[in-house]
């Protein structure tokens, strides 16, 4: 595999850039302060970050040993999106989790409200994904460490009928003669998911959603396991965004917080309100396939000054096959197919002109100061120019600085290039399905 020598490396790597989160374990007063969500805008919260609501739970990983695991994080994850953009299933769930870890799991997460009288939970919000999971009471195999949800102690909570739309959008829906309501289960890898089909009404900052359709889970057998809510932002029928098009009119942006920051501001907005009204955008693409994809159209890739000469097979979009680009809030670093990905690189190499080294999955490193040109991603109808803190990750001590980016995994029949987020960072990305387009604009949320 070729990320066996990732741990040593990024422990290494990244535990130096861990510094400037030091003393971690003291989240205390106002490093951590959390302002109240307010209209239809939510406090993003990094799951494994230091100010994470999730980590006094024990087994969670460390943010460090979280950092240490991402690249074979997002290795997986690619290996889960290319599946996805290959083999539309056309149902509305797909696997969640799968693996040793949280693999598919995206980072971000907010709060929301469930129930009457409303129960707190963390929901992580995943940009590539249709499904809407809650852990429920009782379940098998659900993981600690995060709230769960009661249906039993909700006067508004009901189960969804076996018959009903909702009910034939998830896979294998099983309905038990006396219940009569809707259940269903999948499996992925080593692991089986088991869930009831319930409606309640869902609160979100100053939002209600009266009656928002989810799994409640009930039994996970293996050894991944979502650690909180998913609220799925992809476009299929059943995703929060479709559910909720009359509130929100299927668009939303956010801004993520940088790895390092404690003191970050980062937000998810939902709706049309308070929505950047100057914004470059690019064309959404929608792959008929694998609708929960935010597919758009990367042209080519600048380095400095200079267009990289890439073959354009390896920007093209195609249905059929699922190559293209897409905009991914849960994958760490972008992944670019290996043409697109070695033309960048030996441009960039080229014009930073200094030895270079490799680190694990970084495959082009510096040890001392070196001038970084900065790199822009080409979509059609607009430039993203990424400043340096997007495109090198450095080590606080020593002097080491990577590219923060890398070649689709071998062996993987890789057609996705995946925009990920730690190239998102600080910038407010919207999605704005109706109008078709995503935008970006530079914003500071660190
Ligand atoms: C967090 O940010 C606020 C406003 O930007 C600032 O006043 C405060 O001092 C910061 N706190 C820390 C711990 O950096
Ligand atoms: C899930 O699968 C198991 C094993 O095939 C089966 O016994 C169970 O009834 C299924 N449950 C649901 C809700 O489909
Ligand atoms: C992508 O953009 C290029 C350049 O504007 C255009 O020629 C091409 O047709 C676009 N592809 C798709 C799938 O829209």
């Amino acid at each position: 595999m070729a990320t066996s020598s990732l741990p040593f490396v990024s422990l290494f790597l990244l535990s130096s850039l861990l510094h400037t989160t030091s003393g971690t374990t003291s989240t205390s007063s106002g490093a951590c302060a959390t302002s109240p969500d307010t209209g239809s805008t939510l406090r993003i919260i990094h799951a494994f970050g230091p100010c994470s609501p999730l980590r006094p739970a024990v087994p969670l990983p460390s943010w460090a040993d979280f950092l240490t695991d991402q690249t074979e994080r997002d290795t997986t994850r690619l290996l889960f999106l290319n599946s996805l953009a290959s083999t539309g299933t056309g149902k509305s769930f797909v696997p969640v989790a799968s693996g040793k870890q949280l693999l598919q799991i995206p980072n971000y997460i907010v709060r929301g409200r469930l129930g009457t009288p409303a129960q707190n939970l963390l929901l992580a919000f995943d940009t590539s994904n249709d499904a809407a999971w809650i852990p429920c009471n009782g379940c098998t195999g659900c993981p600690g460490g995060s709230p769960w949800f009661n249906p039993a102690t909700s006067t508004s909570y009901h189960p969804v009928p076996c018959g009903s739309y909702q009910c034939n959008q998830v896979p294998n829906p099983t309905c038990y003669p006396r219940a009569k309501s809707c259940s269903f289960n999948f499996s992925y890898t080593a692991s089986s998911f088991e869930a009831g089909l319930g409606q309640d009404s869902l609160s979100l900052a100053s939002d209600t959603v009266s009656s928002y359709t989810f799994g409640c889970l009930q039994k996970v057998v293996g050894n991944s396991i979502p650690p909180q809510g998913l609220l799925g932002l992809g476009r299929g029928p059943l995703s929060f965004l479709t559910q909720t098009k009359a509130i929100y009119g299927s668009t939303f942006s956010y801004c993520l917080p940088s790895f390092k920051s404690l003191n970050f501001s980062g937000t998810l907005r939902l709706g049309t309100k308070g929505q950047p009204k100057r914004i470059k955008t690019t064309p959404l693409l929608l792959n008929p396939h694998r609708s929960s994809l935010y597919y758009v159209n990367m042209t080519g890739i600048k380095v400095g000054r200079r267009t990289v000469a890439i073959p354009p097979s390896s920007l093209a979009f195609d249905p059929a096959t699922g190559a293209g680009t897409v905009i991914d809030s849960g994958t760490m670093f972008t992944q670019l197919v290996r043409p697109a990905y070695e033309a960048m690189r030996d441009e960039f190499r080229r014009q930073v002109n200094a030895p270079v080294t490799s680190l694990g999955g970084f495959d082009t490193c510096y040890n001392g100061p070196v001038t970084i040109p900065a790199i822009t991603f080409l979509f059609d109808g607009m430039q993203v120019t990424l400043p340096e803190d997007n495109v090198i990750i450095h080590s606080t001590y020593g002097t080491l600085s990577c590219l923060a980016m890398a070649a689709a995994p071998e062996g993987m029949n890789a057609v996705l290039n995946v925009i990920a987020n730690m190239q998102q960072q600080n910038h407010r990305i919207l999605f704005d399905v109706p109008n078709s387009r995503v935008g970006f604009a530079r914003e500071l949320c660190t």
